[in-house]
């Protein structure tokens, strides 16, 4: 069983110091984040979550503190939420409801009363968690044990355009999310546009390292990076990890084929599911991605020069003996009167096309919000005629489950909500020593 987690959200680190005592007594024992500052807490939830219980402290016991925790459990209504406040809050009891709480403690309590609270929480919250396992944050993941235990390796699915702005990173992150929640697998995405890699942005991610780190281990050979390769990555609040292209695009020469090769390898050890976003072009590095992949996706606009490219791409993967029985083509932005008409294309790739999906405001509004269009907007038409070309991947049995999503709301409306700063450099966030 995963080690739970538990977010103490209170101004003062009373809370957290009395939780940090008690937990040596809980088994497993949960890993505990303290958060200080409400404004960030958005930030906590998306970058050490998914928690299985939030404490909200005194400190959020006015009416503005009920009215956050209440959004916070609107959005996140499988975390047990228990308030801990020194004071009957002026609230009215339905408030109390509204927030989801789950256990009121008067502080100050004993702390055999909070260790009972806890417990009582965690199994709840286990009880609550939804059917597509919560992934184990990567920090969490750093406590593991030393050695990768053996399991089936993960399926590598290559996202791949000729053309750039053709919606690789936008089908790249559907598709994580789709497969996150319908196959019941781990899945991450790898970030091998490394130059202007922009997965972490279109997630509205953070991650502390990237793929250029996790290269740069000092005793580098493919046990430890296996081992280690869950350390470099950062979790969407949804469930899919992203180990990151390099910061600096200076830092994207540096790094190979071979390079690319072991990164996928680690990444099958740990993940059911590997999705790989890719530059434009068709380099080395693209190719040494190919050679791992069950499954590669190439996708055109409908305008001259992409569906042109298109063509050159295919061509160049045949003369260079690059199979291409698994490789399937998906026409996107796709409209009518702009001088080329979808059937014209269709003719030029006897193949045919996987998928054709429309032009949608949906995507955009998706992408500021850090959440895939099929968990943003599920009932979009872009998201319904993506769907039949995902469904396709999932293993057995698991076709009947792909139902219309509920929408998620993105930590970015949180966010809004609560004035989060500039920077979180300065943020007293405090996290307490791995279980
Ligand atoms: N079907 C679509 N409808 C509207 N906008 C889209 C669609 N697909 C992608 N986009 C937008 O087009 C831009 C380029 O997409 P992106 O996924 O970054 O392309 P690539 O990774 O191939 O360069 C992004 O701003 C994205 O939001
Ligand atoms: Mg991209």
């Amino acid at each position: 069983m995963r080690n739970p987690t538990i977010l103490i959200l209170d101004q003062s680190d009373e809370l957290a110091d009395q939780v940090s005592d008690v937990i040596d007594d809980l088994r497993p024992r949960p890993r505990i984040v303290a958060c200080q500052r409400i404004e960030t807490v958005c930030d906590v939830l998306s970058e050490d979550g998914p928690f299985d219980v939030m404490v909200a402290g005194p400190s959020l016991g006015d009416q503005a503190g009920l009215a956050r925790l209440r959004l916070i459990h609107d959005e996140l209504p499988a975390m047990a939420m228990v308030l801990a406040f020194d004071h009957r809050p002026d609230a009215h009891l339905r408030d109390l409801v509204r927030v989801g709480a789950l256990d009121l403690l008067q502080l100050p309590v004993h702390d055999k009363e909070v260790l009972e609270c806890l417990q009582r929480a965690v199994e709840t919250a286990r009880r609550l968690e939804p059917p597509v396992p919560v992934v184990v944050p990567s920090s969490a993941v750093a406590a593991a044990p030393s050695a990768v235990p053996a399991r089936a390796l993960g399926k590598v699915l290559t996202v791949a355009s000729a053309t750039g702005g053709c919606g690789k990173t936008f089908l790249a992150t559907n598709l994580a999310y789709f497969l996150a929640r319908h196959s019941g697998g781990r899945v991450c995405v790898i970030d091998l546009d490394l130059q202007f890699g922009e997965v972490s942005t279109a997630l509205r991610l953070k991650p502390r390292f990237t793929i250029y780190d996790a290269l740069q281990r000092e005793d580098n050979d493919e046990a430890d990076l296996a081992r280690h390769f869950p350390e470099y990555l950062v979790a969407h609040s949804t469930g899919v990890h992203v180990l990151a292209a390099p910061k600096d695009p200076s830092e994207a020469d540096r790094i190979n084929p071979p390079d690319v090769t072991r990164i996928i390898e680690a990444a099958r050890q740990h993940f059911d599911h590997v999705v790989v976003d890719t530059p434009s072009a068709l380099t080395e590095i693209v190719l040494a991605a190919f050679e791992g992949s069950e499954r590669l996706f190439v996708m055109a606009t409908l305008d001259l020069p992409s569906v042109r490219n298109l063509g050159v791409f295919l061509t160049t993967l045949e003369k260079l003996k690059v199979p291409t029985d698994d490789v399937r083509l998906i026409l996107n932005k796709a409209e009518s009167d702009v001088g080329i008409e979808i059937a014209q294309v269709e003719k030029l790739f006897p193949q045919g096309f996987e998928a054709v999906l429309p032009y949608a405001k949906e995507v955009s509004r998706s992408i500021n919000l850090g959440m895939p269009v099929l968990a943003a907007s599920p009932n979009a038409e872009v998201s319904r005629a993506m769907v039949p070309s995902l469904a396709a991947l999932l293993p057995e049995g698991h076709l009947a489950r792909v139902v219309p999503p509920a929408p998620v709301t993105s930590p970015g409306f949180l966010a809004r909500l609560f004035h989060r700063p500039q920077s979180r450099t300065s943020s007293p966030t405090r996290k307490a020593e791995q279980p």
